[in-house]
């Protein structure tokens, strides 16, 4: 044991080194999922901390691994190091040690090849750090450390006792048993007063919204929308273009779309200073996330969420807007943009230039995340240019479906109204929920809004609206009834 070998020493530190920042990575990651970190203005250095200290750790267990094959004293085989139980010297617990080295090796795999893999796949194999941490402390406090071979003893069973109540916690709190929450209600809508409108264009009015009574509004994030429910019967959703700091007033931009479906052609003609209009929201399902570095893509009436994003931005924020519409006369806020920030705004009215701007030389080299808002045309040319983790879309249009998956019929149980609904092969959720006298709230009934949002309790959700990015999908325990539906045969929905 005392033998002063040189690389007994650095199996001796490299195992020390790799348990702490295996421990340290597995601590950061909890903090990173849990989101107590969120509130730091740019926490992507914090992944990258979690990355890099997961990596030192299977590095330094590789060395460590190495180290003891080389070592005089201990000299283990190739297939005592590799193979558990294949060791002469205390198998169980150098076995715990080869484990916990594949259990690394899978997840730090895993996070490099994360872009590609499910979410749901990526998500379990993480799990594995937490079992590959407890069995090297299992491993160090066993294999015959000689240095704080207690210490390790003790963050095991620390590890083990910890993970055994946040197991024992999410099972209890699964059951179904257990009293729902209060329901995600829907913001009901309030009647707001419209206090002024301006010409943005010829074709986009701006209309400023504002409490009965001038009341302070709630706090909104860019990137969310208001739902206007019109006398016409119309529902229709306008994302908020004002600075999100002014909370006296909502301001959006409305386009005269041609043809309309009746909602813009009904604000632009009956929205005047004075006129109620009930509203709800604001919701957000275009959240700006921290990143270094921002591209901003705009096409025409895109231009509003963006405009808020880019009004919420720190002044040390790196970012540039690309933004694209028919002519200048036609682009709302493009004179008062380029005017603020030259540096930052290219504007490309297609009457000047002739052709629409390349995107992929614009793209080229780039590594910042790319926030687009704009005709189908567009979004769907950056999904093929920008890899999905970077890239965040708010649509239009609905985002095509290759292959459109086959419709199958599935039931549904409504947890808290003890319903239970069958969906047919012809109708969509929405409707099934709403013949039940289900009340959801819905707007577009494409999939794009996200107003019909609901909790999903149990089954595996096939999500086929545009709302939310492929990654947060599952993610968010939520499903759009108006265009989703159910891979399993059945749901349970938070309704
Ligand atoms: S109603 Fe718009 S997403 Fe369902």
């Amino acid at each position: 044991m005392t033998d002063p070998q040189l690389w007994w020493y650095v199996a001796r530190a490299s195992g020390l080194v790799a348990w702490a920042a295996m421990t340290g990575s597995v601590l950061w990651g909890v903090l990173l999922a849990t989101r107590v970190l969120r509130s730091i203005d740019n926490p992507a250095w914090l992944q990258d901390l979690h990355r890099w200290l997961g990596g030192t750790a299977l590095i330094m267990a590789g060395l460590h691994m190495l180290s003891l094959m080389l070592d005089g004293w201990t000299h283990f085989s190739l297939t005592e190091i590799f193979v558990p139980l294949a060791a002469a010297y205390r198998p169980w617990p150098v076995a715990l040690g080869i484990v916990a080295f594949y259990l690394l090796a899978a997840v730090y795999g895993s996070s490099l090849l994360r872009p590609k893999m499910p979410r749901r796949l990526w998500k379990a194999l993480h799990y594995g750090s937490y079992i590959s941490v407890i069995l090297v402390s299992f491993h160090a406090g066993w294999s015959g450390s000689d240095v704080g071979a207690w210490g390790y003893r003790l963050v095991a069973f620390i590890l083990l006792g910890l993970t055994t109540v946040a197991v024992l916690v999410r099972v209890l709190t699964s059951t179904a048993a257990t009293p729902l929450p209060p329901p995600p209600q829907a913001a009901p809508a309030q009647p707001m007063t419209v206090t002024a409108t301006y010409p943005l264009t010829r074709e986009v009015l701006g209309i400023d919204l504002s409490r009965q009574g001038g009341t302070e509004l709630p706090v909104w994030t860019p990137g969310a929308h208001l739902t206007l429910q019109l006398p016409n019967g119309l529902v229709r959703c306008y994302s908020l273009c004002g600075d999100p700091a002014d909370r006296s007033r909502y301001r959006i931009a409305v386009h005269l779309a041609a043809p309309s479906r009746g909602g813009s052609a009904w604000l632009h003609a009956n929205a005047v200073p004075g006129k109620i209009l009930d509203v709800s929201g604001p919701d957000n399902h275009f959240m700006l996330e921290p990143a270094e570095d921002y591209l901003f893509v705009a096409g025409g009436i895109g231009i509003t969420p963006i405009k808020a994003m880019i009004e919420a931005l720190p002044a040390h924020r790196r970012w540039r807007l690309v933004y694209i519409g028919r002519s200048r006369a036609t682009m709302a806020f493009s004179r008062e943009l380029k005017q603020r920030w030259p540096q930052h705004v290219s504007v490309y009215a297609r009457d000047e230039t002739g052709v629409r701007p390349d995107l992929a030389r614009i793209l080229d080299g780039t590594t910042a995340a790319v926030y687009c808002c704009g005709p189908a045309s567009m979004t769907e040319e950056l999904a093929t240019l920008v890899p999905a983790p970077r890239l965040h879309i708010e649509r239009f249009t609905p985002a095509p479906q290759q292959p459109y998956p086959p419709r199958r019929a599935f039931e549904v149980t409504c947890r808290r109204s003890n319903t239970h609904v069958h969906v047919s092969e012809h109708q969509s959720l929405l409707d099934a929920l709403e013949r039940a006298q289900l009340p959801v709230h819905s707007s577009c009934r494409e999939g794009i809004c996200g107003a019909c949002q609901v909790g999903v309790i149990a089954g595996q959700p096939q999500h086929l609206d545009s709302v939310a990015s492929e990654e947060d999908k599952d993610r968010a325990g939520v499903i759009y009834p108006c265009v989703s539906r159910s891979h399993t045969t059945s749901l349970t929905l938070d309704l």
